[in-house]
This record gives structure tokens, sequence and C-alpha cells, in this order.
């Protein structure tokens, strides 16, 4: 069966790039390259993955091109430089489109070999008051920046002049990335479809004797079987007490009878992430004390994931999560005191030591401001955030009851604001205990 989803169209492309436009000065120019292939070693690149920002406003998918944007330029306002098609090194490495073929099916106003670069930028960007460019993102380009400025600054005698100014493009293209059109989200709820695939496929698998790395076959399986060729960063699963390492990706270990497996892991569709996490129990049954943490993490998930709305600030959520952890902590007699005295003193970052959530898009931690004039910024329908509090009780810690040594959990699920309040795009994934044991029955 072949696998085709939704994708971003050429119009909305053309789009971004006019709201963009609508948002320069006069007199000025843009540039933006793509991203580089990477060496893994010998012969062997790492897989492509385009530069978010480039890929927003060019949707073209190759390393070695450059955008630039010219608003009102007679020309052609949107520009695009690539390679060339080349037969031999088509045979050994794939198709290139080539500035024509570009110019055509990504909708740009003219498109030149990037051979030519050198050539022809300099004389774009002369006379501009202006340059638009994200200065410390890709070193080496910066470099070549500076030197197409540098040969028109050599030139002045003859008349030529540098922009006079230049401000940081990033800024400009995060704010539109912060707000998800109707495409984007079909394009977002596809990865999360395909992580639900993934994930469900795990809860089946699990089992005592499986490894984590089985685990993990079992999500990319999932996947790339709908279509999403990449998970959106490294899949943590984590046993027992690698639970407790944030930021695990060994994935190598046994998982053992009466543990806890997290799962931290998400599909990239169309270059949008997603990023869900689920806590389950390896045998397929939670015990008491896993299910007393479990139940404290997923309240307080619930309580973070109702403060997503308009009007609400972005620390919101993240403030209802700790007061639901504290409360529940000290229930579990994991901490000692008045809940509110322990919030003041931050003592829940003994066991819940990140924040609740962070932007989502094409990165998995997205770009977006979250404090507009040292104020936390407000929800706006559009915006997509992760919500994914945790409780971390590493086995290392003897002060606490020993039947919660070792038990590590976090929830995480992908939530758009909505105009009336929020919409949780990855809600079809097991989440409940009920919900988990019996999707484990599956298997
Ligand atoms: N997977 C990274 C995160 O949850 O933020
Ligand atoms: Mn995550
Ligand atoms: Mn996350």
């Amino acid at each position: 069966m072949s696998k085709s989803g939704p994708v971003i169209s050429l119009r909305e492309f053309r789009r971004r790039r006019q709201e963009l436009m609508d948002m320069m000065d006069e007199n000025c120019i843009a540039i933006l390259p793509s991203a580089r292939v990477m060496s893994r070693n010998s012969d062997v690149d790492y897989q492509f993955r385009q530069d978010s920002d480039f890929q927003y406003l060019a949707g073209f998918p190759e390393p070695e091109a450059v955008l630039v944007i010219i608003p009102g330029r007679e020309h052609g306002e949107t520009i695009l430089f690539c390679r060339e098609r080349d037969p031999e090194a088509e045979r050994w490495h794939g198709k290139i489109t080539g500035p024509e073929r570009a110019m055509q099916l990504y909708g740009l106003d003219d498109a030149f070999p990037i051979s030519d670069i050198d050539d022809i930028l300099p004389g774009l960007i002369e006379g501009k008051s202006k340059l638009y460019y994200s200065m410390g993102a890709n070193h080496d380009f910066d470099g070549q920046i500076i030197h197409w400025v540098n040969s028109i600054s050599t030139n002045q005698q003859s008349g030529s002049r540098p922009p006079g100014e230049f401000s940081h493009l990033g800024n400009l293209i995060h704010e539109l990335r912060l707000f998800k059109s109707k495409q984007e989200l079909e394009v977002m709820r596809h990865a999360a479809h395909a992580t639900a695939v993934g994930h469900k496929a795990l809860m089946e698998l699990t089992a005592p004797g499986r490894y984590e790395y089985q685990l993990e076959a079992a999500l990319l399986n999932g996947f790339m079987m709908e279509g999403a060729r990449s998970p959106a960063y490294p899949s943590i699963v984590g046993s027992g007490e690698n639970a407790n390492i944030l930021h695990y990706t060994d994935n190598d270990a046994e998982l053992k009878e009466g543990e806890l497996v997290l799962i931290d892991a998400g599909a990239e569709y169309q270059c949008y992430a997603c990023d869900v996490t689920r806590t389950i129990p390896v045998n397929g049954k939670f015990t008491e004390a896993q299910r007393e943490v479990y139940e404290i993490v997923l309240a307080a998930q619930l309580a973070a994931i109702d403060m997503v709305r308009p009007e609400n600030h972005w620390n919101q959520p993240h403030e209802a999560a700790v007061r639901v952890l504290t409360e529940g902590m000290v229930r579990l007699g994991l901490l000692e005191g008045d809940p509110a005295q322990l919030i003041e003193e931050e003592a829940y970052r003994k066991f819940y030591m990140h924040r609740t959530g962070h932007w989502l898009g094409l990165d998995v931690h997205d770009v977006g401001e979250y404090q507009i004039d040292g104020e936390w910024r407000v929800f706006e329908p559009g915006m997509v955030t992760t919500i994914e509090p945790g409780l971390y009780i590493s086995e290392a810690l003897k002060d606490v009851p020993a039947r919660y040594r070792g038990i590590g959990v976090r929830i995480e699920d992908n939530v758009l604001v909505t105009r009336s309040g929020n919409e949780v795009l990855t809600s079809m994934i097991p989440k409940s205990v009920a919900e988990i044991e019996a999707a484990m029955a599956v298997g």
C-alpha cells in the first residue's frame, strides 16, 4: 500500500514569502541559505534535513541552495540559487532539480546556478539600505556574507554602497512560524497520526525480556509506514532507572519484569515534528506504587492542558502542573511541608527539574518568543505547545519511601490553542492507566 498524506501547497509557500515581505523595510534584501550535507564517516553522509527557516519559505528540499528575497524588484522578488542539473552526478546521488525547474515547481520568480552566486549576489545587495540575514547560524555562510559585503565596500570609489543596516532575519520568520496555518495543522495532525501508530505498536510489543532498541524499532516502523521518513529527534526508550535520565538515548537495556518504561518519541512528517511521551508498565499492569505516581503526573498534565487557552499566559500551564505535582509529592511522602511554601522554595525541583512545555512546529523545540517585554506571552489561536510534566524518583535518593524509588514518569502531548480553548493533537495515543493496560493487552 502506498501512503501519501497532506503537503504544504505552493500557494501557501508564496503567501509566507509575501507575509515576510510585508514585514520588511523599504529597499532591502533578505538572504537565507539551505542546510548543508554533514559527513558521518568516510563516504557516508547523514540523512539530509533542510534548514527549518529555509524550508518554511522555499519548500525546496536540496542542499547548496540560497533563497534571496528583494521586495519590489522589477525582475522578480524571490530568487533561488541552486545546483545545476548534472546527469553524471545524478546517476550516483539522485535527482537534482536545477534552476529552471525549481523556479516553476516552487513558484519562485527567478533562479540561477549556485556556481554563479559570487558574480550575481553582490550586485543584488549593492544599493540596498538594509540586509536581513540570520548571523551565527551557519559560520561558513556568515563568512561569505561578510565577503560579499566587503567586495561592495572596496568598490565604494566607483559609487557602490554596501547596506547601512543589518537585521536578524530569523526574528521575522520565527514570529510567522509561531502561528500555524490550516495546512500546517493538517500536516501536524498527520505527524501525530504516524506517531500514534508507532506508540501503539510499541505498546503491543512491550514485554519483559525485550530490549529498549526493539521497542524503538516498533516506533520507527510505525512512523515510516505512515509516510514519516524519520523521527523528529532521537527516540528515548528508557526502562527502569533509565527513565530518570532525561536525555537517555542509549536504548540498549533489557526490559525487566515490574519496571516502567518511558518512551519519548515523535515522527517528523513533511519536516513538522510531533513530540509525545508515554510511560507504560513493562508487563502490561501498573503496580500500586507506579499507579500512584502515574496518576499524579496525569492529573498535573490534565490541569496544565486546561490552562492552554487564549488570554492565559505561557507560564500558567507550568504553574498548574507544579501545583498538582507538589501536592501529590506531599501526599506520597516525597516532600514534607506546606505545598505553597514548597512551591515558593522550588522544592519540587528535586523530582521535577524541567519546564512543562515548549513551542512545537518545524523544530521540536520550535522558534517563537516566550516573553514579550519581560512578560509571559499570552496564548493565541494557532500556537502549538507541548505539555509534558513528569516525576523522576531516582534510585539514588535514599531519603524517599523505598516503594517509589526507581520510578520515572513523564506524560507529553501536543496541544493546539483554539479560539475556544485547546485541542490535543495527540489524543489518540492511549494515556490513562485503563487505556494503556488495554492497549498492551492486545499484544
Ligand atoms: N523530546 C524532547 C522534549 O520532550 O522536549
Ligand atoms: Mn518529548
Ligand atoms: Mn517536548
